[in-house]
């Protein structure tokens, strides 16, 4: 099948211009912004980065998770849900990202685990980045302003993200979009 990559991003907030009016993006900006800078169009068509996560979101019982006026930007809370093994961190970015809440639909909440081999990423938030990684075991960082895609290295799935709801000040988690490492489902069983 043939396949082309067509870059579309028009996003003030990643470009600058110089001299001439020339708008111009930094590498890093690039990679990073890959959400809404690249369009995959194939023969048969694929369905968006939020379409896809939307289609792999699970719910689960509500569970609070945090309170608005407790959040730090830039500072991870750790919590477990939807199973006491599964370890996701909540951090207000400072930036707006996809799925997040709060007024400045900010706050998001991804799983530690890589989704290449499992790898820990716990403790490997960069907040002037907004990323999670480079993971300890084969470096790849997920970029959490667009729905933990994929910003470098060897994992191929997105992480997956953590559905919120904020109700008053208290934050909950209600789902899940994403498959999370050592699940082929989202239930209570671990594939072998
Ligand atoms: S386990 Fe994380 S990049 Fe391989």
């Amino acid at each position: 099948m043939s396949q082309k990559i067509i870059p579309v991003h028009s996003d003030d907030k990643h470009t600058h211009e110089h001299a001439g009016g020339r708008a111009c993006m930094s590498r890093r900006q690039w990679l990073l912004s890959g959400g809404s800078s690249l369009l995959m169009v194939s023969l048969g068509g694929l369905p968006g980065l939020a379409d896809a996560a939307q289609a792999l979101k699970a719910t689960y019982p509500r569970q609070k998770i945090g309170n608005l006026s407790a959040l730090k930007e830039g500072v991870p809370v750790d919590f477990n849900y939807p199973y006491p093994d599964v370890r996701n961190i909540l951090v207000k970015l400072g930036v707006p990202a996809g799925a997040g809440v709060g007024v400045s639909k900010d706050i998001v909440a991804f799983n530690q685990q890589c989704t290449h081999m499992g790898g820990p990423l716990d403790g490997t938030y960069k907040p002037q980045h907004q990323v999670l990684g480079p993971c300890p075991l084969h470096l790849t960082t997920f970029d959490l302003t667009h729905h933990g895609m994929v910003a470098s290295g060897h994992a191929t799935e997105s992480l997956p993200q953590i559905v919120l709801e904020v109700k008053g000040d208290d934050i909950y988690a209600v789902g899940v979009m994403g498959l999370v490492y050592g699940y082929n489902a989202m239930t209570a069983e671990r594939s072998a």
